[in-house]
């Protein structure tokens, strides 16, 4: 566990949500000698193990990007088996997660997911919708640009039917948008090197901060998360403004 630096001037507290973008799955597998698949099965293990942790640091919130709206792009057996993992890691680990207080909500377009798939992010949703421990956002056929989108068009529609007046600002269209309610996203992570969003989150990330580590996803855990969230608590945050004034020099 990370010594907490709370306290220091200057020094973010938290991060109370951290965004995950999973990436490297591949290239582990390859690493090996070892088909994509493999890769994405350890990812879930990985994803296990971190929401496992995630609360000793301080975290509430988790967000991980699963499936990208270009992840459809993948060759159809790849697609297929990042459905199979959503399929399995439901049937293991729902009951558990909900026994433990953890609430489970999907982000991203329902419509395109295979029916069963949707049935079971409906079924993770509402069977741990009364949960507030710890919120698990899985981004799955999720991409920043069309949720913006979607977002925009819910207004539109609000407005059609009489629900609402013109016009759009800030408040309404991330009233729209699948992270509406949620807790405001801290520490955006990428692990494998790359450093690009890849359209996850889009908005959300305005005042985010960027944490990128050379870990491939299927090693992560709470080593690496630990060290993202030391880095995180010595980053100053100012959105906009001025630097906080250093506790010392005021008193
Ligand atoms: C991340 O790993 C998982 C998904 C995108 C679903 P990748 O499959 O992108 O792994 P690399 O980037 O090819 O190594
Ligand atoms: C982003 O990773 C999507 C997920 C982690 C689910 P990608 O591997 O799809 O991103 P690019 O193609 O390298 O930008
Ligand atoms: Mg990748």
């Amino acid at each position: 566990m990370t010594a907490p630096t709370a306290g220091l001037p200057g020094a973010a507290e938290g991060p109370k949500h951290v965004a995950l973008i999973m990436d490297g799955n591949g290239r582990w597998a390859q690493a090996r000698g070892l088909p994509r698949a493999m890769g994405h099965r350890e990812g879930v293990q990985a994803l296990k193990r971190t929401v496992q942790a995630a609360p000793s640091f301080g975290v509430e919130c988790l967000t991980v990007f699963g499936f990208s709206t270009e992840n459809w792009r993948r060759p159809a057996e790849e697609v297929s088996d990042l459905m199979g993992l959503v399929r399995s890691y439901v049937a293991s680990d729902l009951n558990r997660l909900a026994r433990e207080g953890v609430r489970v909500r999907v982000l991203g377009r329902r419509t395109g997911l295979p029916a069963d798939i949707a049935a079971i992010v409906d079924r993770a949703e509402a069977q741990t919708a009364h949960n507030s421990r710890f919120l698990l956002q899985v981004a799955f056929n999720y991409g920043g640009q069309a949720d913006i989108v979607d977002a925009a068009q819910r207004h539109i529609d609000k407005i059609l039917a009489g629900e609402a007046t013109g016009p759009l600002d800030e408040a309404a269209l991330s009233a729209g948008l699948s992270t509406a309610g949620g807790p405001p996203v801290d520490l955006i992570v990428r692990t494998s090197g790359e450093q690009r969003l890849s359209n996850f989150l889009l908005w959300e990330a305005a005042y985010a901060e960027m944490v990128f580590q050379n870990v491939l996803w299927p090693d992560y855990g709470a080593g690496p998360l630990g060290e993202a969230v030391e880095q995180y608590r010595n980053r100053d945050r100012r959105f906009g403004g001025l630097m906080p004034q250093p506790a010392l020099a005021t008193g």
